[in-house]
């Protein structure tokens, strides 16, 4: 098991998840990195006061009060997160949302280092330039996604030839069983709230839309090296299958338990190991589980991601950058429920396709969509 972590996104819902399973394990935090130099992250600096502490933004008033706040040992930027990535011999946990992500999870790996990868953006936007960095170090990704830690789980031991298909579930999101007519007009609020999980803003819409469970069909492909006529997706609405692996022999394996972040989380800390979890007993007696094919229909977000994967090159990224675009927009009352995946199948049909080889050209594409995604908002409507 490793002694120390750097913790990316501390302030988030999978950074604080990861404080409290460090907590348990007994494990030095040596970095605390976020967005923003706010209330949240300050709490936690004066918690772990031998932390350093990284802030990706803020302006220089905020920065210049929040230093002061804490008496220095703070650093800024995109560049001292990607430092505090590469501090040799630690676990990183990369919770941060958005392919702002990537560069860290890079830096990690080209140190060397083990990632806890929560940011499935990294594998998403800069899947062909990450996976060129597992292969020419030493550095090795550990999923924590809920799905892709519960596939690597089953696959321990087994031979990558022997499977014949990956299944990913998905709870369905808040809007499970309803028809493209219903969708029109739901807000924000109705789409943060997610039946079986809690977690950020972002990931919430994205299982609304299942553009969650497309990026992460995306993020399988590049984790386990299967292409895509051999990655599935099930609704599994009580959450509690986290995903499957079928061999070719007929048998099947699957992951199941509580709904809790908190376990995927320990595990990238501790695998090949297992330590004694936090989480509660799960109980089988009274529990049922369904299972059913996904409404492709309805919300088409499953099959343009499925699209996009299978293109490659740029096409992920594209998407990616989009939708994190079309959710902003979303959440601030620019943009309807629908008109998220119409944004992003339009940015995808307006960005050129090319072949990504570096971490700039990955940036180069995401900010090329951001542009296109924004000057399309008001041409997709509110209600479209
Ligand atoms: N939450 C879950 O249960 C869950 C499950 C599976 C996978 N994931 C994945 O894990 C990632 C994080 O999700 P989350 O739900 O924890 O999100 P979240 O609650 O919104 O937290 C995001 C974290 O990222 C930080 N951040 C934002 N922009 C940043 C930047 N440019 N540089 C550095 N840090 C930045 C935020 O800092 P501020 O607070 O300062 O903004 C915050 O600490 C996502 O990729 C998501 O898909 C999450």
């Amino acid at each position: 098991m490793t002694a120390s972590i750097v913790v990316l996104g501390s302030t988030g819902s999978i950074g604080t998840q990861t404080l409290e399973v460090a907590g348990n394990l007994g494990l030095e935090v040596t970095t605390l990195a976020a967005g923003h130099p706010g209330d949240t992250l300050l709490t936690q600096a004066r918690r772990f006061p031998d932390a350093q502490i990284v802030v990706a933004g803020g302006d220089s008033d905020e920065r210049k009060h929040f230093e002061l706040q804490l008496g220095g040992r703070v650093e800024f930027g995109d560049d001292a997160i990607a430092t505090a990535a590469s501090r040799q011999g630690s676990v990183v946990v990369n919770g941060i949302v958005g392919a702002a992500g990537l560069s860290a999870t890079l830096a990690a790996l080209e140190a060397g280092n083990r990632v806890g990868l929560a940011n499935k953006e990294s594998l998403v936007a800069g899947g062909p330039v990450v996976k060129a960095a597992l292969r020419a170090g030493r550095g090795e990704i550990i999923p924590i996604d809920s799905e892709h830690s519960a596939i690597y789980q089953c696959l321990v031991g087994e031979s990558i030839e022997d499977v014949s298909r990956l299944v990913l579930t998905a709870s369905g999101g808040p809007f499970r069983g309803m028809t493209t007519e219903q969708l029109v007009g739901v807000t924000p609020d109705q789409a943060l709230r997610h039946p079986t999980w809690e977690m950020g803003r972002r990931v919430t819409i994205d299982s609304a839309t299942l553009f969650n469970k497309g990026l992460e069909v995306i993020e399988a492909h590049y984790l386990f090296d299967l292409d895509y006529d051999r990655i599935d997706v099930v609704i599994q609405p009580q959450s509690i299958v986290h995903s499957m692996v079928e061999f070719v022999d007929g048998s099947w394996k699957g992951h199941l338990g509580h709904a809790d972040m908190r376990i995927p989380i320990q595990y990238a800390l501790t695998a090949p190991r297992r330590a004694t979890g936090m989480a509660t007993p799960f109980q089988f007696p009274g529990v049922t589980l369904e299972f059913e094919e996904p409404d492709r229909n309805t919300f088409h977000a499953l099959d343009l991601a499925f699209d996009a994967g299978r293109q490659g090159g740029s096409s992920p990224a594209v998407m990616n950058a989009a939708d994190e675009v079309a959710v902003e927009a979303f959440l601030d009352g620019r943009l309807g429920f629908p008109g998220i995946t119409q944004l992003v199948a339009r940015t995808l049909e307006g960005v050129e396709w090319r072949e990504l080889s570096s971490l700039d050209d990955v940036m180069a594409v995401d900010a090329e969509a951001r542009v296109l995604a924004g000057s399309l908002i008001s041409a997709v409507g509110y209600t479209d």
